[in-house]
């Protein structure tokens, strides 16, 4: 039986990972900052498979919170086979732009949370010397553009941070699995047009599992979003500058 520590579990796209988890028979612990949601997200993989579901409320901006929330989740599960990190928001760019400090509390969500809770997380898989720890970071991660660049860099700094935390933990026997999903139909993005290169969470849940199952590295989801990266990220800097993206 697999155990898995998901944080940021009121996701759209972390609860479709969920299902497919408690689909298997997997035990659960859930960690997200809305109780009653992470209440009935819990009874819903009870009935799917999961043999228990237990769960712990944390706003990830709480940093001092981190380490308890951590320490409860090894209690629960005993040991842990899965860690996915999925929480976030996709920040107003503009407001970025015209306020210091809402740039640094965005970035703080992206970015420098999922770093304080995986530098606690990745000792304790280090300790156990087995497991996969998956996090969700994004395509914007992998070049800068004027309309979400602050939401960019905290990605980006996320897939540099696993990047990294990958090298050390493969001498441990712990995979690190980069998720990049391109765009996905979540109340994240309730508010954009949806066109052809739109997924469903539930794609990107199968994607993820998957690519956890693998030990895949890193995991652009759906796959196509490789080839369209490898292009964006090729286009020269002068001629990047003059393009609205
Ligand atoms: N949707 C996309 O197009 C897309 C593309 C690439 C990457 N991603 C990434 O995929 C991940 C999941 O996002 P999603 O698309 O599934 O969107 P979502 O359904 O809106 O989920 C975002 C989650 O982050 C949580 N969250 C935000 N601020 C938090 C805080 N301070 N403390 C604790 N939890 C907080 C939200 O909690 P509440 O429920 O309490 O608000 C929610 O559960 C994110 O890392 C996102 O950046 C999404």
């Amino acid at each position: 039986m697999q155990r898995v520590l998901i944080i940021g579990a009121t996701s759209a796209i972390a609860e479709a990972t969920a299902r497919l988890y408690a689909e298997r028979g997997a035990r659960l612990h859930l960690v997200a900052r809305n109780r009653p949601k992470l209440d009935a997200i819990a009874d819903d993989l009870l009935v799917r498979g999961a043999p228990e579901v237990t769960h712990a409320a944390l706003d990830v901006g709480d940093f001092s919170a981190h380490a308890a929330v951590i320490d409860e989740a090894w209690r629960a599960l005993g040991d842990v086979d899965v860690v996915l990190v999925a929480h976030g928001t996709l920040p107003d760019q503009a407001a970025c732009e015209s306020s210091v400090d809402t740039a640094l509390a965005e970035f703080a969500v992206n970015g420098t949370s999922t770093i304080a809770l995986l530098t606690l997380i990745a000792n304790r898989m280090q300790t156990a010397g087995r497991g996969t720890i998956a996090v969700i970071s994004s395509v914007a991660g992998d070049r800068g553009r004027a309309s979400n660049y602050l939401y960019g860099s905290a990605k980006a700094a996320v897939s540099t941070f696993l990047s990294g935390l990958r090298q050390r933990m493969a001498k441990h026997g712990v995979d690190v699995v980069t998720i990049k999903p391109g765009f996905v139909d979540t109340p994240m993005t309730r508010d954009f047009k949806k066109g052809a290169l739109w997924a469903k969470p539930e794609v990107i849940a199968e994607g993820i599992v998957h690519a956890v199952d693998k030990g895949r590295p890193v995991a652009y989801l759906p796959w196509f979003w490789f080839g369209v990266m490898t292009i964006i990220r090729c286009i020269p800097e002068f001629l990047f500058k003059r393009l609205s993206l």
